[in-house]
């Protein structure tokens, strides 16, 4: 029977559990066994009792619940090569040559440097007689498979990546909270979300909330933005707006690359419009609690492509992503995406924001 393992790595997402146990049942009815690798690559690393067969029971409940139950890590063991040399020894003794990764753009990458390094890294540990011929010649080829959880969603050929949904909601909630007491009072409050350097959360927060300004590290503002935000919030109050809302992505920055702070915001927004102002950091909050709908059937629908994924690679397949492209669920290679994604990293460095938003537009 064939072993598939899976694992979450990066920042855990909401709808994690829900694609684990996907993966798992998926893997199940297809007449394959599955494997958790728990802590990420840290679990690969390490081995033993941290790459555990999954049966169908075992991820019973696993829908509803946030977080990632298997674990996550930031492993720095993996991006070493002894690291990976042991990783790839770990799964040869537990038979497993294929991997089905929800993470973020990072892990993704890493599993697909691993798959390019599989051979090698298996005639290394012959040479050093950890595993003999015979144990490493049924696993030639690795299979790796992505999967993108991160509320970020910030990986290009996708329109949604796994926990981005929950995430909005969370944040929609928040500020649906913070407006009450801001209605009371007639205060304005700065709001930072994550997002790290994607826009993503900040705009689809700002439209569906119907905030006042939202800073963007795609999209800075014109050089003179400070007068700009306070003139357009000055509008909205003269209008009879009892409120303001400003959304900060925390990537935020102006057209020279300098950070938007929060507290410069407010400052402007006390010192300029004699506002009573409040920041707000969502933090983590934003990261936690259960999965929306949304996320609970992308999730599912997503595993279950990745486990057949697995099924109809041939050596020469490039590594796919699982990705949800106009409502319909589809591979697409990793390493393409993650280019895709990199140049809009690239572009804002390079200070090119048409080129960024045009790259963003286009995904
Ligand atoms: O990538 C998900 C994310 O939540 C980002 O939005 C944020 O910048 C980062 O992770 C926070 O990471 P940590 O939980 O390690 O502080």
């Amino acid at each position: 029977k064939r072993r598939i393992g899976v694992m979450t790595s990066g920042g855990d997402a909401p709808g994690m559990n829900g694609a684990v146990r996907a993966v798992v049942r998926m893997s199940i009815a297809q007449n394959c066994e599955a494997y958790a690798i728990y802590e990420g690559y840290e679990g690969l690393v390490q081995g033993g009792d941290m790459i555990r067969e999954m049966g169908w029971e075992d991820v019973r409940g696993f829908l509803s619940e946030g977080g990632t139950l298997i674990g996550t890590a930031r492993c720095k063991a993996f991006m070493e090569r002894p690291g990976r040399l042991n990783a790839a020894k770990n799964m040869i003794i537990k038979g497993i040559d294929a991997l089905i990764i929800c993470g973020g753009d990072g892990s993704l990458t890493g599993a697909d440097k691993f798959r390019g390094e599989w051979p090698g890294l298996l005639e290394e540990l012959v040479e050093k007689k950890e595993l003999t011929a015979e144990q490493v010649e049924p696993f030639k080829h690795l299979n790796i498979v992505g999967l993108v959880g991160s509320i970020d969603n910030d990986l290009s050929m996708t329109d949604a990546t796994i926990g981005c949904y929950s995430s909005l909601g969370r944040i929609c909630e928040s500020v649906d909270c913070i407006d009450a007491t801001a209605l009371s009072h007639q205060r304005a409050f700065v709001i930072e979300v994550m997002g790290r350097h994607c826009g993503w959360l900040a705009l689809m927060a700002g439209v569906s909330t119907g905030a006042d300004y939202v800073f963007l590290p795609e999209n800075p503002p014109s050089e003179n933005w400070e007068a700009e935000m306070c003139s357009i919030i000055k509008r909205h109050r003269d209008l009879g707006k009892r409120k303001t809302i400003v959304i900060v992505a925390e990537g935020a920055h102006d057209r020279n690359l300098r950070k938007i702070s929060p507290l410069h915001v407010k400052t402007l927004l006390t010192d300029t419009l004699r506002l009573d102002t409040r920041i707000t950091t969502l933090g983590h909050v934003q990261r936690g609690g259960t999965a929306c709908a949304y996320d609970r059937m992308l999730a599912t629908l997503q595993g279950a492509e990745a486990v057949k994924a697995v099924l109809e690679a041939t050596p020469d397949t490039p590594s796919p992503v699982i990705c949800m492209v106009e409502n319909k669920i589809e591979r697409r290679p990793l390493l393409q995406a993650v280019k895709q994604t990199h140049e809009v990293a690239e572009a804002i460095a390079a200070k090119d924001f048409d080129r960024a938003m045009g790259l963003r537009d286009a995904e």
